[in-house]
């Protein structure tokens, strides 16, 4: 058969139309599920940043996020400490459900998240998209790795796995100075341990640490991981748990003595400039209007360092408690197109939401277990309030046979139990935050949050909140009935040998794992 030319210009034609089809639908429909970025700081508490109100921080790329986007006051961690706050917000599930509990999981636990539990980046992964974490993990490391990011969804990992706080601190600020100084006793830095190790998926990539270039280390992985998926037309998930502002205090020679606040506005002010150079590259990337990027604090304030920790602001109390100081902080989405700039939002919402949220936006489907969230994308869109009406409020060391401390209902908050910590500060001028108090109220202590944030007036006693507290206790007996207790991952055995080290088996352990 004779073909003529005319004929295979109109086949080439034809095949390169399709193509041009094939390849925009792909780009369209991967870039029509939108990016999502989600910023956990450490320790930030609710008084914190310029926009919550703080005199002397600077926060010029937050507060704009929030003039840009929608700030929230009502918005809670659903634990007070690092460990559970993480699994909580990952897993959209009480960290009790995960065993991640009492207190934190450390580099030298067996335990670590049940590689069972569904994490946000698994349900996006099976969407498709591109997902990386950076930071701080904190679920554990555990034997062989087994607990580390890689195998709970994440496609890459960059990142100090856990709190820099918990190995030998040298130097936390240009040029070359030392850390602070606890000021509470058995909580100094671990000198015990091994020497922080920075990792690049499942690799130490340095040992110990240089905590000054840090900050920039993370932004290029963030910018390369954001650059790399855009250009790919993949839509990512990018999850960076900041190591910063936990004790010790640190930031490189850009924020050096840059702030007027001292080091904890220092360190601040460089997670500010990673959260505005994040930003610029989604604008550069042109993916500003298809990107959520939500910032928040994996829990309140630490009072435990004096004028050198975070600010609860009109809070009471801080880290590690079941007062407002422990739980409600700062919290913006922003997504310029999609949410109306410089709304703020009184809705009463938890990190436990975001899960469910994402999984909607990703038009995704819920992993069958009880998610103890719920849908939020509404309410960031402006079209509906938040259906959320209750909050449990577990201790750092929960027991199963008292159960939540507290409970908030609506605008009602019910304390049961309440307790400091020395993370609240052994030297607070309020004494309810010592770590010596852990007292049982019954009648529950009852706060009206909308009136009194700062829970000052109690109004257990007052005739006409009768039925309120009733109310309140009911809802809290059919909370906690349906509550699963997980095995804890923290109580299983500790083993010195699991901490990460740069030249396995090396002599002496552990001061011998340094890498340069
Ligand atoms: C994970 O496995 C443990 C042990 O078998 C079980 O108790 C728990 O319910 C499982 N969790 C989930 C989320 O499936
Ligand atoms: C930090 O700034 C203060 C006030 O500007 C100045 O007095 C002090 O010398 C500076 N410290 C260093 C180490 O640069
Ligand atoms: C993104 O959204 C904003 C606000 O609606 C709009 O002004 C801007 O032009 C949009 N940019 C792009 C690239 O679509
Ligand atoms: C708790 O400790 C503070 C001092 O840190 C003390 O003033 C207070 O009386 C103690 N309270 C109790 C109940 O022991």
């Amino acid at each position: 058969m004779k073909v003529s030319t005319k004929h295979i210009r109109m086949s080439v034609l034809v095949y390169m139309a399709v193509f041009i089809l094939v390849v925009f639908v792909c780009v369209h429909s991967s870039g029509s599920k939108p990016n999502i970025v989600v910023l956990f700081a450490d320790d930030v508490g609710y008084g914190d940043l310029a926009c919550y109100g703080h005199p002397a921080s600077y926060t010029p790329n937050l507060d704009g996020m929030a003039k840009n986007g929608m700030l929230f006051t009502s918005f809670y961690s659903a634990a007070n400490l690092c460990s559970p706050s993480r699994a909580a917000l990952l897993t959209g599930r009480y960290h009790i459900r995960s065993g991640i509990y009492p207190f934190v999981l450390g580099p030298d636990s067996t335990g670590g998240l049940p590689r069972n539990e569904t994490t946000i980046a698994n349900i996006l992964k099976q969407q498709g998209y591109h997902t990386a974490m950076i930071g701080k993990w904190d679920l554990g490391i555990g034997k062989d790795m087994v607990h580390f990011p890689m195998h709970y969804g994440f496609d890459k990992y960059y990142g100090v796995p856990y709190v820099h706080g918990a190995c030998p601190c040298e130097t936390c600020f240009y040029p070359h100075e030392g850390c602070q100084q606890s000021v509470i006793g058995g909580d100094k830095c671990g000198f015990d341990k091994t020497y922080c190790p920075l990792f690049q998926n499942m690799r130490i990539i340095q040992q110990p640490v240089d905590l000054l270039t840090l900050a920039e280390k993370y932004v290029d992985f963030a910018k390369d991981f954001i650059t790399d998926s855009a250009n790919a037309g993949e839509s990512f998930f990018l999850y960076l748990a900041y190591n910063h502002c936990h004790f010790p205090q640190f930031a490189g020679k850009r924020f050096h003595n840059f702030t007027q606040r001292g080091i904890y506005g220092d360190s601040l002010a460089e997670i500010d400039w990673s959260v505005g150079e994040i930003l610029q590259q989604l604008r550069h990337s042109q993916i500003e209007n298809n990107t959520l990027v939500f910032f928040t604090s994996d829990n309140g304030a630490a009072l435990r360092d004096w004028y050198n920790g975070g600010s609860s602001g009109m809070l009471k109390c801080g880290k590690a408690t079941t007062y407002e100081g422990g739980h409600r902080v700062p919290a913006i989405a922003y997504w310029p197109g999609q949410i109306t700039a410089g709304v703020s939002s009184r809705d009463f919402l938890t990190t436990l939401d975001l899960l469910p949220t994402i999984t909607k936006l990703s038009g995704s489907v819920l992993p069958k277990v009880t998610i103890d969230g719920m849908d939020m994308s509404s309410v960031l869109f402006g079209q509906a309030k938040s259906a959320r009406d209750n909050l449990l409020y577990y201790p750092a060391y929960p027991d199963k046979k008292i159960g939540a401390y507290a409970i908030r209902y609506k605008h009602y908050k019910a304390h049961f139990y309440t307790e400091g910590s020395p993370q609240s500060g052994m030297y607070n001028a309020d004494t309810d935050c010592h770590p010596n108090n852990t007292l049982h109220h019954d009648p529950p202590l009852l706060y009206d949050l909308d009136r009194d944030p700062g829970e000052l007036y109690n109004m257990n006693k007052e005739p006409q909140y009768k039925d309120v507290l009733e109310e309140i206790k009911q809802v809290k007996t059919k909370l906690e009935d349906a509550m699963i207790w997980g095995t804890s991952q923290v109580n299983k055995p500790k083993d010195p040998r699991l901490e990460p080290c740069c030249i396995p088996g090396c002599d002496p352990f552990p001061s011998c794992c340094r890498c340069d």
